[in-house]
């Protein structure tokens, strides 16, 4: 399916790939196994070491590291943490024996993108290669331009801004907030809305599978949900996917929860069913916004996991910061950067909104406590977030002057995690919600969509 030609049809390089293994035999089937399609791929070095890999990919700078895990001097999730640093070019995958999810869940917060289990079967490790590869295209980019090897820009940046097929960042935003009525959906949809520039391509995924409120936040109904992809997920292709998401007026793509709560616990029954889904469509994507429910478990850690950047909210008030303090501890202890997680709070109110009863603690004390900056506070204002719900539309589509709190609160965190994540890159002109209130006179416009 994935064809490794560019736009105008030129073949490219075989996919460089280095094999670390302890044992000479296992280094050398891998070879041959990759050797058949030598077109595709090309074994450019091999190393019996954690210590040799380090060195061997910085000399031999490969896209794709297959790597070993019980090795001498250096072990294999020690060698991937020092090259995702050293050389965040290479992809690391995983091989091993052990299929434990815990030790696999080590390697991934270590730097791997994928695994494979051993004996390492032919089209598992063609697929894998091949799917981390195209995963890993934004990195690749962003090291050649650090290392200052030659760089195909076009292709490039044909790679970011193709329709149809084209190959995108696949950047997973999760909003997380661990007591219900923060304000995740409300930040979910705004965000969303918020990154959809000129040639970008958004989805919103509604991945509070029991009472997921993206439907009545954006009045979409549809009868095709994140239900119809739980059973398809191990051969999920991007044609089927398309087919399930709906489209919201404003052009943003939306996988809306389960109509049902029993189909919502069906799903809930599938391991990791969002994180497996996500894994395989984001890279059609240049974002993913994933609004979450709020209660933890296996599947929401793998969310956390994969995800480029978390959104954690709060309330400034006792309750929710005592709460955001056990989510950043977390956060901690799976080892996270700490430019992961960006701190929002939500509901900030000024003296004169001071509701009764409600004991509101400043920003300077909730910082001073959790020892992190507050990336951005959104104001109180029940009347215009609550006339956006009623009307269906994201807040900061709501009134054209973006000038005004919250919308500017909101479309101003939107830039800065546009920012954080495309750097350079961003281009401040034309953001798709200016259209829309076209589009809303323009029905020929919308059937276009
Ligand atoms: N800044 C704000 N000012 C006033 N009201 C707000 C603000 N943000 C959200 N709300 C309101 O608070 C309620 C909860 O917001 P929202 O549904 O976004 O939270 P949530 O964290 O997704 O909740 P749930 O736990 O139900 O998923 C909504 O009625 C929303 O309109
Ligand atoms: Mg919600």
């Amino acid at each position: 399916m994935f064809n490794r030609s560019n736009a105008s049809g030129e073949n490219k390089e075989p996919i460089k790939v280095v094999v670390v293994d302890d044992i000479a035999d296992t280094r050398e089937n891998i070879k041959k196994l990759l050797a058949f399609e030598d077109q595709e791929f090309r074994v450019v070095g091999t190393a019996g070491t954690g210590i040799e890999a380090v060195r061997v990919v910085q000399e031999t700078q490969p896209d794709i590291v297959l790597m070993d895990i019980n090795m001498p001097d250096m072990d294999g999730i020690q060698a991937t943490e020092r090259i995702s640093k050293v050389y965040p070019g290479a992809a690391v995958i995983i091989m091993s024996v052990q299929a434990d999810s815990d030790y696999f869940r080590k390697a991934m917060l270590a730097g791997a993108r994928n695994y494979l289990t051993k004996p390492v079967q032919l089209d598992e490790l063609y697929n894998t290669i091949r799917a981390v590869y195209k995963q890993h295209e934004f990195a690749r980019m962003q090291q050649a331009v650090l290392t200052n090897a030659p760089v195909d820009m076009r292709s490039a940046t044909n790679a970011m801004v193709n329709d149809a097929g084209a190959l995108r960042a696949g950047h997973i935003i999760v909003v997380y907030s661990p007591q219900g009525g923060t304000g995740a959906t409300t930040m979910a949809t705004n965000l969303a809305t918020g990154m959809m520039k000129k040639n970008t391509k958004v989805l919103l995924v509604d991945a509070n599978l029991q009472f997921g409120d993206v439907g009545v936040f954006l009045k979409l109904q549809s009868q095709s949900t994140l239900h119809d992809l739980v059973g398809k997920i191990d051969d999920l292709d991007t044609d089927f996917f398309d087919s399930i998401v709906t489209t919201h007026e404003s052009g943003l793509k939306v996988l809306l929860s389960p109509p049902k709560l029993e189909l919502a616990l069906e799903v809930e029954q599938t391991p990791n069913a969002i994180a497996r889904i996500l894994e395989k469509v984001a890279n059609t994507y240049d974002f993913v916004i994933v609004d979450c429910g709020n209660y933890l478990n296996e599947s929401q850690l793998s969310l956390f996991d994969m995800a480029t950047k978390i959104v954690l909210m709060a309330t400034p008030t006792l309750a929710s910061i005592k709460n955001a303090r056990f989510m950043l501890d977390l956060f901690d202890r799976l080892n996270y950067v700490p430019t992961k997680t960006m701190f929002v709070l939500n509901q900030v109110e000024d003296e004169r909104q001071q509701r009764a009863g409600r004991v509101t603690i400043p920003t300077e004390t909730i910082e001073k406590h959790l020892k992190r900056q507050v990336e951005a506070k959104i104001p109180y204002d029940q009347r215009t977030i609550l006339s956006a719900v009623n009307k269906g539309v994201p807040v900061i589509t709501y009134q054209r002057d973006r000038t005004k709190s919250p919308i500017k609160e909101l479309v101003d965190f939107s830039e800065h995690v546009y920012n954080s994540l495309v750097g350079d890159h961003a281009v401040d002109d034309d953001l798709d919600i200016e259209k829309t209130a076209i589009k809303k006179k323009n029905p020929l416009l919308r059937l276009g969509r």
